[in-house]
């Protein structure tokens, strides 16, 4: 089940995050320098609006996390799943929400910025038609016209 975070299960989500590994952390923030990067990214996720946020649950534990960061030019999608359940489309399902929420918003573009060693994240971007280039050292970046 896929929902927009509500900011009074904030406790629930740094938990989430807190489980995670961080090395996956460190593939999210696209970031591997990241200090306590669980709490790093449960503030961007929270406080560093404006945002659309969404959860993924099954069983009422969260399993994944994807946000959408506007600002005037740049719409930059951001997705994290739990280890345990992976390629069961949990992060297609997230990113297709913010796909979703972005065109309404008349948002021309969606970017992702990933580690060029971050094989999953950048085959499930591909999956969904983004196009991948290079961008800034090991970083490349994920574009998607909507
Ligand atoms: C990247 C990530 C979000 C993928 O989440 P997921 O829920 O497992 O992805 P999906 O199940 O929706 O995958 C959809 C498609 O993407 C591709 N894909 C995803 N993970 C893959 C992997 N490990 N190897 C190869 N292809 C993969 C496949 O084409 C897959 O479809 P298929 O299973 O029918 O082959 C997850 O691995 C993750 O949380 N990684 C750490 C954080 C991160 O790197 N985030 C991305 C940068 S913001």
């Amino acid at each position: 089940m896929i929902e927009r975070w509500d900011p009074s299960e904030a406790a629930r989500l740094s938990n989430f995050l807190a489980s995670l590994p961080v090395e996956d952390l460190a593939l999210r923030l696209c970031s591997h320098g990241v200090r306590e990067p669980a709490a790093r990214l449960f503030h961007h996720l929270t406080v560093e609006h404006p945002r659309p946020t969404y959860i993924a649950e099954e069983e009422g534990r969260i399993v994944g996390v994807a946000d959408l960061s506007v600002d005037k030019t740049v719409a930059e999608i951001g997705v994290i799943v739990s280890p345990q359940r992976r390629r069961r489309y949990v992060g297609s399902e997230l990113l297709r929400h913010l796909a979703s929420d972005a065109g309404r918003e008349r948002i021309p573009m969606l970017v992702g910025y990933l580690l060029r060693e971050n094989a999953p994240g950048l085959a499930l971007l591909r999956s969904l038609g983004f196009k991948i280039a290079a961008f800034d050292g090991p970083t490349l970046e994920a574009t998607l016209p909507l």
